[in-house]
């Protein structure tokens, strides 16, 4: 079935109207004690989107955002990671795929009783906590938030800077697409290229109830989504180079583990710890970062397949994204390509997943063309980090009517702003009540 159940609303006049709206849609969204991305496409708990939940959420009830996170990290593995789904047990078993029993974390030793996925995503946790703590202090320290975030915030970076450093290069590796945020990315159809999907009549898909097809991965990548997920669980989580048939080291997640590290320096001086270790490790892989995955021929950071040693010269957003690095020796040089003709930075809006001079660019498939809020959130973020406050008031403002005129959806054709994926997504809500308020 290809139909799309959850349509847009209808386009919001004003700015009022739209921060009620997007209040709306966090407020249906919410299960308790944390939000699901979309009530029907994606009815549990994803890692990195409460991470962006936060970000919004904090305006409106700091305690609440801090729940959020709390919840997420309430799931950890005692390996330290984080899971990139926490499963609620309520939501019918076959209301998402690959679901509990796909995923059989109840039989790893390291997990927590409540299921999860055994796969991580982007690290965008640390600088959600930093930016959730210091919208109400008081409240959070009230709350213990920080004193009981740091320390799982550190494992968490621990795992990816030593278990998911594979190849001893000093950068984390990403062991499935959608542990790169940027799932059907063109950048992975390479090293994907080398994996046997498993044929589409043994799984089956849910997310075609309720998106349309032409909106999602093929049903080839998702056999190679499945066959990388059942390895991997199949060799009990174990991370080593030997297990995974694909791995990269993408510059979104290092990048953001940079920018997390130096989100961790302030917490430690917040909570009377020394800042240095943080210091140091945000100096190290921003270096490292630069020096390996930053091409100065093209003003571009690229993914580095694991198995070659390759750089995947795709220009993805994700090449984009260390904008958020705090002292990247770069930022001007990145600025510069994303105001060129493949990000367009002054025109196309949502930032473009994808180069839009290429071939195979598909503005409705995923990450493959459409724009989407978040990774425009976090290049807006540097924007200002990096001196460019009349870009970044520029990228604000274009958001903010993007969305009013096509509603929350999960992405957007970056050039004609037409909704793609499903309606009611909720970190597109959470960033433009955060753009609203941006100071
Ligand atoms: N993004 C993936 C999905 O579409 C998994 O996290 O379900």
């Amino acid at each position: 079935m290809t139909t799309c159940t959850e349509r847009p609303e209808v386009a919001h006049r004003t700015i009022e109207d739209l921060d009620r709206a997007a209040r709306r849609v966090l407020a249906t969204n919410w299960r308790q004690h944390a939000t699901v991305p979309a009530a029907r496409l994606y009815p549990h708990q994803w890692s990195w989107d409460s991470a962006f939940v936060a970000i919004g959420l904090r305006h409106l009830s700091p305690a609440r955002a801090q729940r959020e996170l709390e919840s997420l990290f309430g799931a950890q593995w005692r390996d330290g990671r984080v899971p990139h789904i926490v499963f609620d047990p309520h939501v019918p078993a076959d209301a998402y795929f690959p679901g509990p029993s796909f995923w059989r974390s109840g039989a790893v030793p390291e997990a927590p009783a409540v299921p999860t996925s055994g796969i991580v995503q982007p690290p965008a946790h640390a600088l959600a906590v930093w930016l959730t703590y210091r919208a109400d202090p008081a409240t959070a320290r009230a709350r213990g938030f920080l004193s009981r975030l740091y320390p799982r915030l550190v494992e968490w970076h621990r795992y990816l800077m030593t278990r998911r450093d594979l190849t001893g290069s000093g950068l984390m590796s990403v062991v499935h697409p959608w542990e790169s945020g940027l799932d059907n990315s063109p950048a992975w159809d390479t090293p994907l290229s080398r994996v046997t999907p498993v044929p589409a009549g043994e799984f089956t898909r849910r997310d075609l109830d309720h998106a349309a097809a032409a909106d999602r991965p093929t049903d080839t990548d998702y056999g190679r989504y499945v066959r990388l997920a059942r390895d991997y669980r199949d060799a009990g989580y174990a991370d080593s180079l030997r297990v995974h048939g694909f791995a990269v080291e993408d510059p979104l997640c290092n990048a953001l583990l940079a920018a997390g590290e130096d989100a961790l320096a302030s917490m430690a001086v917040e909570l009377g710890r020394d800042p240095r270790p943080h210091r140091s490790a945000a100096a190290r892989l921003t270096g490292t970062l630069t020096a390996t995955l930053y091409d100065p021929a093209a003003g571009m950071f690229f993914a580095r397949d694991a198995h070659t040693g390759k750089l995947i010269r795709s220009y993805s957003v994700g090449g984009l994204v260390p904008l958020v690095v705090p002292g990247l020796p770069v930022a001007a040089e990145l600025i510069r390509t994303a105001l060129g003709d493949r990000f367009r930075l002054r025109d196309a809006c949502p930032l473009p997943s994808y180069d839009l001079t290429a071939g195979d660019h598909d503005p409705g498939r995923y990450w493959r063309g459409p724009g989407w809020i978040n990774t425009s959130w976090l290049f807006w973020h540097g924007l200002r980090l990096h001196g460019e406050p009349s870009l970044a008031e520029d990228l604000r403002q274009r958001l903010l009517d993007r969305v009013r005129d096509a509603g929350f959806r999960e992405y957007l054709d970056p050039l004609t702003g037409a909704g793609h994926g499903t309606d009611g997504f909720s970190w597109t809500a959470a960033l433009i009540l955060d753009l609203i308020r941006a100071p």
